[in-house]
């Protein structure tokens, strides 16, 4: 009976069990968005999921971000290009932006920082991610990261919220440990979770 239920929990998990990833088969193009959050590392898991379930994974990052994790990192991850620069010349002859934007089956912005929604709460389209955010029409998802007075911030929640009511997807934030030191809301939701999101979504 003991030997069942110890079967039962290595096949099911126990409590502390994470998120199984579900298996996707398809090849669809996920526009993946990154920004200057300290999280963007975790991107990198994310596009490892991603590639595993067959998707073709385009990166678009911010220059904050570039920061923070190289663009040869995500090239080399996604195998494809990484897009930056609105106006890096492609051998495309439609902006680049515009033919993701075309591409595209869903776009996925994680970590999003507060500065980037709300650029796209607003519309403001100033750089290769805000401008495919704003040229795309498919499923987007937004998953935040941010310490947690910035996502507590009237501004910041009202900004969600303004994404909420067009059809965003929010993936919440968790409570956690912070990279500030502190501990609060504001931990990007885990990779498993995200991938799980995009999926369903894909359906
Ligand atoms: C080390 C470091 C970590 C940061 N982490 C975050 C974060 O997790 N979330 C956030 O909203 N901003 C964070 N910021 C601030 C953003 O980088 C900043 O608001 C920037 O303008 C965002 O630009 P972007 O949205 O174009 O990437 C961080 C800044 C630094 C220097």
């Amino acid at each position: 009976m003991f030997a069942k239920f110890i079967i039962y929990l290595y096949i099911h998990g126990g409590a502390n069990a994470k998120p199984k990833i579900l298996k996707m088969s398809n090849n669809k193009i996920i526009l993946l968005g990154v920004t200057g959050s300290i999280a963007a590392y975790k991107a990198c898991d994310l596009i490892r999921q991603l590639v595993k379930n067959d998707c073709d994974v385009h990166v678009i990052m911010t220059r904050n971000a570039a920061k923070l994790v190289t663009p040869l990192t995500f090239k080399t991850l996604s195998k494809n290009p990484v897009s930056i620069d609105l106006f890096t010349e492609t051998a495309e002859w439609r902006p680049e932006h515009i033919s993701l934007a075309e591409r595209g089956d869903l776009m996925v912005i994680a970590p999003a920082t507060a500065n980037i929604i709300a650029k796209i709460a607003y519309g403001i389209a100033d750089d290769a991610l805000s401008a495919t955010a704003l040229a795309f029409n498919g499923m987007k998802i937004i998953a935040p990261s941010m310490n947690t007075a910035m996502l507590g911030n009237p501004v910041t929640q009202e900004n969600i919220s303004i994404l909420r009511q067009r059809n965003f997807m929010i993936i919440d934030p968790e409570n956690g440990e912070l990279a500030c030191g502190k501990v609060g809301t504001g931990r990007l939701a885990p990779v498993e979770q995200i991938v799980n999101k995009i999926q369903n979504s894909l359906k």
